[in-house]
């Protein structure tokens, strides 16, 4: 057999560590590959310093899992580590033996770990770039140790490890803020990272307390499973490449079902409703993506659409189908399997129908195409060749007495007719998409009066054989928003004429 001969090509450092920093790390992704490495050490306890201080700026992340001996963590500072091929724990949140590296590097000049197995010594070890790109790939025994609070308080912990970041050049463009807008960036960082691990937090996943700046990172469940109207649809699960994941889709309530404005906002989640729409896609319980159509569509991809904004779509994978999946080392992106897409796209679809209907409906459930029981809606939809077509119920309890009241049809229904055809559909769609949904404006006591002198005349107009109540609910019936004022004044008033 002929040798063939080859030519030895390393790496130069400083120019592979300068691509590396550039990778395209957000302080919030960063900080999730080092959260992820201390949930897979088996941590309960996660805390972080993450502070503005341009006398010593250094980030610090202290976990109480099980550290690492010396060498594991001479493994551990090395680039690449064991690689992607091997089998790992199903627990285990790693797949490159990059993350520590390149997410600390990405943000920082040098990396400081030091770590301690129950009942040895602590140990540690640093990666400075300016050394690497003098001396090559060698990680140094930090002499004296970097101060830190949190060095002290990991020599208390049982066993554990501390991540320190040093000399922050980057901390991507969190260095050159002013103080006030580096404390706005750092409660973004807060809920991305109360986003990302919910289901630690708060959730189906071992328990893990986060804690930033010493107060407590709280879950964010982008489903709101509490929520009584939240509908999860039925969920499927899906065998591919030897392993299987589930699917889960679920509808969100309509703005009207939520407590207050505050808690519709809390709901829609970082970001915003329009943003979190779509695909939530787990791996090993930590979220990957936050709601993204993943660049599935019918007749053409499909964007955030406002009408889609309550199709919230969990994907559970676990952590062997990252090839098939394209996870990356950064951790916040997937790309689903080609063959696979059509029956995401299928589920994803049924799901953004149920959400356009509660959010076109408020969540009373479809008024669509001759349904049975919509005698009482006011508005019909009916699909029709050139579109969807909505008109006044004429069966309408309200709108029929009306008639009967009038005499003679003709004018009525004229008025009827061009309201139908003059309503201004796209000025309103337009105007509910800039403004993130329509908001129900609540009534003042002047509308209340107004509103309730005006009803009472059409409470006039319905058959007399129904009750005072009767009369108050079908008149209040398809308004939207909190009717508890104006259904007292009006029962009152309808009390009064009666009587
Ligand atoms: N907080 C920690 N506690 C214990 N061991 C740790 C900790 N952080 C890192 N390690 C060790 O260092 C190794 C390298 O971590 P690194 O994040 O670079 O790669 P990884 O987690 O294996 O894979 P990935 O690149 O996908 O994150 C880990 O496999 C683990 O053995
Ligand atoms: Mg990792």
């Amino acid at each position: 057999m002929m040798k063939t001969q080859s030519v030895s090509i390393p790496p130069r450092p400083s120019a592979l560590m300068s691509s590396l920093r550039g990778l395209g790390y957000s302080p919030e992704t960063a900080l999730a590959d080092m959260i992820d490495n201390c949930i897979t050490a088996g941590a309960a306890n996660i805390e972080i310093d993450l502070r503005w201080d341009r006398e010593l700026p250094v980030v610090a992340i202290l976990d109480d899992g099980k550290g690492m001996g010396e060498q594991t963590l001479v493994d551990a500072m090395c680039l690449g580590g064991e690689g992607p091929e091997s089998a790992r724990a199903p627990g285990d949140l790693g797949r490159f033996g990059m993350g520590m590296k390149t997410a600390s590097l990405s943000q920082s000049r040098r990396l400081t770990v030091l770590t301690r197995l129950p009942g040895s010594a602590v140990h540690g070890l640093c990666l400075d770039v300016a050394v690497i790109a003098r001396d090559g790939w060698v990680a140094e025994i930090p002499d004296p140790r970097p101060e830190h609070a949190f060095v002290t308080k990991l020599t208390k912990l049982r066993s554990g490890t501390l991540v320190l970041w040093e000399q922050l050049d980057e901390l991507s463009g969190l260095t050159g803020l002013s103080k006030e807008a580096f404390y706005l960036r750092l409660e973004e960082i807060r809920s991305h990272l109360g986003m990302i691990f919910h289901r630690y937090i708060d959730g189906d996943a071992s328990r893990i307390a986060i804690v930033l700046n010493g107060r407590a990172i709280k879950a964010w469940d982008p489903f709101q499973s509490d929520h009584p109207a939240t509908q999860a649809m039925p969920s499927q699960r899906i065998r591919h490449a030897e392993t299987s994941f589930t699917i889960q889709p679920y509808v969100l309530p309509h703005r009207d079902r939520f407590e207050n404005e505050t808690a519709y906002d809390a709901a829609g989640g970082p970001g915003g409703w329009g943003a979190r729409q779509g695909f939530y896609v787990y791996r090993g319980k930590r979220l990957l993506v936050s709601g993204s159509w993943l660049g599935l569509g019918s007749s053409r991809t499909w964007t955030r659409d406002e009408s889609s904004r309550l199709a919230r779509i969990q994907i559970d994978l676990p952590t062997n189908m990252d090839r098939e999946w394209r996870i990356d080392v950064r951790k916040s992106q997937a790309r689903p399997p080609g063959v696979l897409r059509t029956r995401l796209t299928d589920i994803a679809a049924r799901c953004r129908g149920a959400a356009r209907e509660v959010f076109a409906f408020r969540g009373q459930g479809p008024r669509v195409r001759g349904a049975r029981g919509e005698a009482h809606a006011v508005w019909l939809a009916s699909a029709s060749p050139r579109g969807i077509q909505y008109r006044i119920n004429r069966d309408h309890p309200v709108i029929s007495a009306c008639r009967a009241a009038v005499g003679s049809q003709r004018p009525l229904d004229a008025v009827l007719s061009i309201i139908e055809r003059s309503m201004p559909v796209e000025r309103i769609w337009l105007d509910v998409s800039e403004s993130e949904g329509a908001a129900v404006p609540e009534l003042d006591t002047y509308e209340v009066v107004e509103l309730s002198s005006q009803l009472v005349e059409l409470g006039r107009m319905l058959p007399p054989s129904m009750s005072t109540d009767q009369r108050v609910e079908t008149l209040l019936r398809n308004l939207p928003g909190d009717l508890t004022a104006l259904r007292a004044t009006l029962k009152q008033k309808i009390e009064e004429t009666d009587g």
